[in-house]
């Protein structure tokens, strides 16, 4: 044994590292008092002591529990405002009323909710139709509790039918790989490193935003479990060329016998291009595509959390993948990670589906697109900036200061990025004051020197509202420009 790893401090420093902060950083955690109770909410004479950070000894009447949490979240952000987000933040009151109604079912628990498991069931066979399984009648799939749960599962049966081929064939099956562009969400790299895969992830080229197909081939060889294909990456709302991919994949096959399935992410296109883009190939019409995730709380149109997985075939999904309990009553397979997770969220998902039915929702995502495209337009006019993507995928818009978008890395001399002295982060900031959160962010791995800004475009967010944060934005870039600087305090305020 190396003689400093006797000594335990050394060991533990080796083992765990230094402390790392988990918490979301708070000035109120150096408050030592307790919460505050207003005056009419506390019984004439009594004195409510309620700890912060402990369970505390004595009860509360209801209402005086939910003015003290309701106080505390008005601090939360207007959701509505909230463009940095791809998660559900509207949703009509018949609906809200039916997530109300069914919040105490459980989707796990198919003998005592067997209308809840029949819901769940028609959804599977309504994306079936939607994303082109080749026998739709018996769907192999399941609800989730978002994509990345989806994704994990999706992962773990690439990674199983890899290792059955390879003990079948002899070959060694110790060290998976799963390839995928170096825009991958970070669900991916959480999948390869708790399931021991090595995370092969292929640089975006300079003048790209996301993985070019022919550098997914070149990245695969006999370990790969597969190629991970994004239906509208997280950076920029780009889709993946998944037909290339696909394509470049039959060469592999043809030229090393190496046959390497696709799994398509579709987080967000999984809503969006089934009615947008019917002629996009990119679902189970592609023969190679093996399983397909979405999130039906980002464009599926419902409430955090649920999400949504299927496999092309029964062949594609591994038996031994799949547990079957009986203390619910009844046989029960289950796949999930979870055990007891949410109905309701799945039945408001049927909710979406009935009540738009496909012309709704080409409705609602067209103009999710339609104002995606405005907003693109107008940024693009105002000369500060320069388009990452124009939100003719998803209804995403990513933009960098004009001029920062080069092969170098470097602004282009003399442009509006070479001379501004503020960032994307300054310009994020800024838009924080009229409650806007438009996140700034470094672009992916191997593309970190480019600088961006990017607005979702989700069901709720209107024209109008477009126009507003158009407003903002442009006054942002004049005050810190220097041009708009508030002279007197209050200036800065219009009416
Ligand atoms: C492409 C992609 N995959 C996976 C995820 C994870 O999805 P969820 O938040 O539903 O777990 C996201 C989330 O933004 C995403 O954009």
């Amino acid at each position: 044994m190396v003689a400093g790893l006797r000594d335990p401090a050394v060991l533990d420093r080796l083992l765990y590292g230094a402390p790392m902060a988990h918490r979301h950083p708070s000035r109120l955690d150096e408050l030592d008092e307790g919460l505050d109770v207003r005056p009419q909410f506390s019984r004439e004479g009594e004195t409510v002591d309620i700890p912060r950070r402990k369970i505390s000894q004595t009860s509360v009447a209801p209402e005086t529990a939910y003015q003290i949490i309701r106080d505390e979240l008005m601090l939360d952000g207007n959701a509505r405002l909230n463009v940095a987000t791809f998660v559900t933040t509207w949703m009509e009151p018949e609906a809200d009323k039916l997530l109300q109604e069914s919040a105490a079912t459980n989707m796990i628990d198919k003998d005592e909710y067997p209308q809840t498991a029949q819901i769940e069931s028609r959804c599977l066979d309504i994306l079936a139709d939607m994303w082109h399984v080749p026998s739709p009648d018996e769907p192999i799939g399941c609800s989730t509790t978002g994509s990345s749960e989806a994704c994990m599962l999706a992962g773990l049966a690439m990674k199983w039918h890899w290792r059955r081929r390879h003990h079948l064939t002899g070959q060694d099956a110790q060290r998976p790989n799963l390839v995928m562009g170096a825009n991958v969400q970070v669900c991916w790299l959480k999948f390869c490193r708790y399931w021991d895969v090595e995370a092969r992830t292929v640089p975006v080229r300079r003048g790209d935003t996301v993985m070019h197909p022919e550098d997914a081939g070149a990245a695969c060889d006999e370990n790969t479990i597969g190629v991970v294909a994004i239906l509208g990456s997280t950076f920029d709302g780009a889709y993946e060329d998944v037909k290339g991919i696909a394509a470049v994949l039959d060469d592999v096959q043809r030229d090393t016998g190496h046959d390497i399935p696709i799994h398509v992410d579709a987080a967000s296109g999984g809503f969006i291009a089934p009615f947008l883009d019917s002629e996009l190939e990119w679902d189970f019409r592609v023969p190679r595509v093996l399983s397909i995730n979405a999130s039906g709380h980002k464009y599926g149109l419902v409430y955090p959390g649920v999400g949504w997985i299927l496999w092309r075939d029964d062949k594609s999904r591994p038996d031994d993948l799949i547990f079957h309990v009986d203390y619910l009553g009844g046989d029960m397979p289950t796949m999930a990670l979870n055990f007891s997770r949410p109905g309701a969220q799945v039945v408001a998902q049927y909710y979406c589906f009935l009540r738009l039915g496909h012309d709704g929702y080409v409705r609602v995502q067209q103009h999710s697109r339609d104002v995606a495209m405005y907003l693109a337009e107008r940024i693009s006019r105002m000369g500060a900036f320069e388009l990452i993507s124009d939100g003719s995928d998803l209804p995403v818009v990513a933009f960098c200061l004009n001029g920062a978008a080069t092969k170098t890395g470097k602004p282009r001399k003399g442009s509006f990025a070479d001379k501004a002295d503020f960032t994307v982060w300054d310009i994020s900031d800024a838009l924080r004051t009229g409650g806007w959160q438009v996140p700034a962010y470094s672009f992916c791995a191997d593309r970190e020197d480019l600088n961006v800004l990017r607005i979702v475009v989700r069901n709720g967010f209107s024209r109008d509202l477009a126009a507003m944060l158009l407003d903002d934005l442009g006054s942002a870039i004049d005050k810190l420009s220097g041009s708009g600087k508030a002279d007197k305090p209050g200036a800065a305020f219009r009416h």
